[in-house]
């Protein structure tokens, strides 16, 4: 199986990954990939949001699969342009990617569908919004973009001035483009947060081992929200009965209702669960595999990825067992210094080998370039080094151990990921 990567993050290194594990993986081309991805797969300089610049690629290489990682993409409906030319894909079509690409889409969906989630309110109009907010007199209180907003546009606001400035700073000023022409305003909810991505083809949904994120920047989940410091793998929050309760009133009611709404998913689809005192609801769905979450489930993922494209592709993921591996895995994000503010780029990482990669852990290149042969900084998130362990404190010992002898200038990791999870282990 030739197959065509779609994207340029340590999510989509992590998918590659595992793809060339499968024997019946032949060759591997990342579009646009990056500096560690290169060293895996044939890169070609083609943006991820360029579904004309994409298809043209697919004509030329013939791959049998094209897999269409990241969001924009995906709700751009680059899935259903390759289908139209005669490829096979992995990833929803736009009318199923709007799951993550219209919050008002998703909320409404969860409302109609009875799936638990928090109470809310759309609303197009600034001036209402405000009333809105003053009329409830709760805070926190949570504001979100109604479109992509690059993991930024969920505002959670102590009081009610944050509040106006974030409706003021959205609908009015444009911050986040026209993502933020309709909001959501919703109910403040509290619990443990799991992650839990799931394959699906539509019909059947396969949910993946839990994971947990580490979104702020600094150590002790402070500072500015950024795209994910740091994942571990499973949740210890998300016992087997748990899992039970979301596959039953959660997991396979979202397929359902989703089928119903003539918008069959078929793909990877991201649950983003809060374990409240009344039960799990649904934070946020992702119309893809999460970044850095995908970095520590597909290493424990045993079943063939290949043979999981193809049952997805076909529908036939009723049929196909998948298994995941006893143990637990963990991921450190190194970061530019600044990051997800303003840093520097271009820098020279040391302790890598050839391969980019480091003895005893998985290096997933986020934002790497390959500059004169050698590997250099490119992004805010730099690297994900990985590894597996029997249990979660020895998947830590070495993924640890790895970033110790990684180098960049300014480079910045969080030396706590984990922590809460085997806090959460012990209770
Ligand atoms: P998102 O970008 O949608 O993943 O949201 C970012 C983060 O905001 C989530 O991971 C939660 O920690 C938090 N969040 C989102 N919605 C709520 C809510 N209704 N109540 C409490 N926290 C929330
Ligand atoms: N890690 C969260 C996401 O991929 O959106």
């Amino acid at each position: 199986m030739n197959i065509l990567v779609v994207g340029g993050g340590g999510r989509e290194h992590a998918i590659i990954a595992a793809l060339r594990k499968s024997p019946k993986a032949e060759k591997i081309y990342a579009a646009p990939g990056n500096g560690g991805i290169s060293k895996y797969a044939e890169c070609f300089d083609v943006k991820a949001t360029d579904v004309e610049g994409i298809v043209n690629l697919a004509k030329q290489l013939k791959p049998d699969y094209v897999f269409v990682a990241p969001d924009d993409p995906l709700v751009m409906g680059m899935v259903d342009k390759l289908n139209e030319n005669g490829f096979k894909t992995f990833g929803p079509k736009a009318n199923a990617a709007i799951i993550e690409g219209s919050k008002a889409f998703s909320k409404e969906l969860m409302k109609k569908y009875g799936i638990p989630t928090a109470d809310y309110q759309t609303f197009t109009d600034a001036k209402k919004a405000i009333e809105y907010i003053k009329s409830k007199n709760t805070y926190p209180t949570v504001i979100k973009c109604d479109g992509l907003a690059l993991g930024k546009g969920v505002i959670l606001a102590e009081t009610e001035a944050e509040a106006v400035e974030a409706v003021n700073s959205i609908m009015v000023d444009g911050k986040f483009g026209k993502s933020g022409n309709t909001i959501v305003i919703e109910e403040f909810l509290t619990g443990p947060e799991v992650s839990v991505l799931a394959f699906t083809d539509g019909k059947t949904v396969k949910p993946m081992i839990s994971s947990m994120d580490h979104k702020r920047a600094y150590d002790g989940d402070k500072g500015l929200n950024t795209g994910g410091m740091g994942t571990v793998a499973p949740n210890p929050h998300y016992t087997p009965a748990i899992a039970q309760e979301c596959y039953d009133r959660i997991f396979l009611p979202t397929i359902k209702a989703m089928q119903a709404e003539g918008r069959p998913f078929s793909g990877c689809l991201y649950f983003g669960l809060m374990l409240t005192p009344n039960g799990p609801k649904v934070i946020e769905y992702n119309c893809r595999f999460g970044d850095p979450e995908t970095q520590v489930v597909l290493p424990l993922l045993k079943t063939d990825m290949c043979d999981i494209i193809e049952a997805v592709y076909e529908q036939r993921l009723d049929g196909l067992d998948i298994e995941f591996a006893d143990g637990a895995c963990a991921c450190v994000v190194m970061a530019s210094g600044g990051y997800p503010e303003k840093y520097e780029v271009g820098k020279e990482i040391t302790g890598l080998d050839e391969k980019g990669q480091c003895e005893d852990a998985a290096v997933y290149h986020a934002g790497t370039k390959l500059v004169d042969g050698k590997l250099c900084t490119s992004g805010g998130r730099v690297l994900g080094v990985t590894a597996t362990g029997s249990d979660l404190t020895k998947a830590l010992e070495r993924a640890y151990k790895a970033v110790e002898k990684i180098h960049f200038d300014k480079a910045h990791y969080r030396k706590d990921i984990g922590k809460r999870a085997l806090e959460a282990a012990k209770n």
